[in-house]
């Protein structure tokens, strides 16, 4: 039986991950590790507190005598790291817990993982790391780091923490790098929840910039199932590149979710830009296609309606956030989202 460290399971990708494993797999337990930050919600794994493979801890990654107790204690052979701080926008209006949470947080998993001889370590990474693309090309697993943000530079140096640790001491880390993810349970701060919740309360759709920013979509699950096999079978100090080849720009998906909507593109509010925001992220998953045979399921624009579909079904996951620290964050934000 594996015993796997999970942590910022009760996140969105790491919630859609935990439900698939104990969907699909009894020979597997799972320690879940959140500090329940405003990104963390327990009702996203209500269907899971019963199962007998499954056990929640809220602490914080940071907290070594935590950590260390919960290796000894449950015996852990794997790790899955998704906590993290997550969102661009909060890490440009202050970058401390960033650094904290996703550089020293993963530090704390690294140092006890090495003293407890883990199986694999998996560091669940971002293509943001990589930078900016301009209109050509596609981003390797070899494209250097170049990240832009605080968001991006952190996960960079928690990316470079994780192999040092292999190259040092033998940790037998992986590191997936995916793309921008959508699907159910996503934080309503990120693009497309966030266009669906305001679209459906007929407020503005606050666009940056010019709206042409791309970014290269995949639904939640087939990152997860990326991640599965990257458990399994990941090489010991290899990167593999997770994406669905699904380039799209931010005003044509807006525009996609106003037309599923019936609503009317007079709602779009083009605002000021984001600082330093990068233009167009597209990512090469040859390697863990060859590798592992792996390839998403999912199309983006079937998907994009599965994911519209479950924000007007699950209203009320929603209201509970919007009408809480969402809200605060939002107005604060606002200020900043100068109508251009
Ligand atoms: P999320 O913000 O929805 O969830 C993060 C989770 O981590 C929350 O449950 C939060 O409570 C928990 N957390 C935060 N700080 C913690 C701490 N110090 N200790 C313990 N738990 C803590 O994020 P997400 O979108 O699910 O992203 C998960 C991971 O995937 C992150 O590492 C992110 O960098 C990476 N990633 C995300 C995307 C995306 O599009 N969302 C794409 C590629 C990679
Ligand atoms: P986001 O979901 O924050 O993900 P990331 O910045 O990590 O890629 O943003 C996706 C894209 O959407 C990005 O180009 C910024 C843009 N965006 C807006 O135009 N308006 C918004 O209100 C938000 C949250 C994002």
């Amino acid at each position: 039986m594996k015993k796997i460290l999970v942590t910022g399971g009760a996140g969105f990708i790491g919630s859609n991950f935990i439900k698939h494993i104990l969907h699909c797999r009894d020979d597997i337990f799972i320690v879940n590790l959140d500090k329940l930050t405003y990104a963390g919600n327990l009702e996203n794994l209500i269907d899971c507190v019963d199962n007998k493979n499954y056990v929640f801890i809220k602490g914080d990654i940071v907290n070594d005598e935590l950590v260390k107790y919960i290796f000894g204690k449950y015996e852990i052979t794997h790790v899955v790291n998704f906590a993290a701080e997550s969102h661009v926008d909060r890490s440009i209006l202050g970058s401390e817990i960033f650094f904290r949470t996703n550089v020293i947080g993963t530090n704390v998993l690294l140092e006890n993982a090495k003293v407890f001889n883990v199986e694999k370590f998996v560091q669940i990474s971002t293509d943001e790391v990589y930078g900016s693309l301009g209109k050509d090309g596609l981003f390797k697993e070899t494209t250097p780091l170049h990240p832009n943000s605080p968001y991006s530079a952190s996960k960079a140096s928690a990316d470079l923490a994780a192999l040092a640790f292999h190259h040092t001491y033998n940790l037998p880390v992986v590191i997936t790098r995916c793309s921008n993810n959508y699907g159910p349970y996503q934080f309503p701060e990120k693009l497309i929840p966030l266009m669906i919740i305001n679209a459906l309360n007929d407020k503005k759709l606050p666009v940056y910039g010019d709206g042409k920013n791309i970014r290269d979509w995949i639904f939640v699950s087939d990152h997860n199932i990326a991640v599965e096999l990257v458990l399994e079978r990941g090489k010991p100090g290899e990167v593999y590149n997770v994406g669905a080849s699904s380039e799209m720009k931010n005003i044509d998906i807006i525009k996609l979710i106003l037309e599923q909507l019936n609503k009317p593109d007079s709602l779009i509010e083009f605002v000021k830009d984001r600082p330093g925001h990068d233009r167009r992220y597209a990512i090469d998953s040859n390697k863990i296609k060859i590798e592992f045979d792996w390839k998403p399921s999912f199309k983006f624009q079937d998907a994009l309606k599965e994911t519209i579909n479950w924000y007007i079904k699950n209203q009320n996951w929603w209201e509970r956030i919007i009408s809480g620290d969402y809200l605060q964050y939002y107005k604060s934000q606002y200020t900043d989202r100068t109508v251009i």
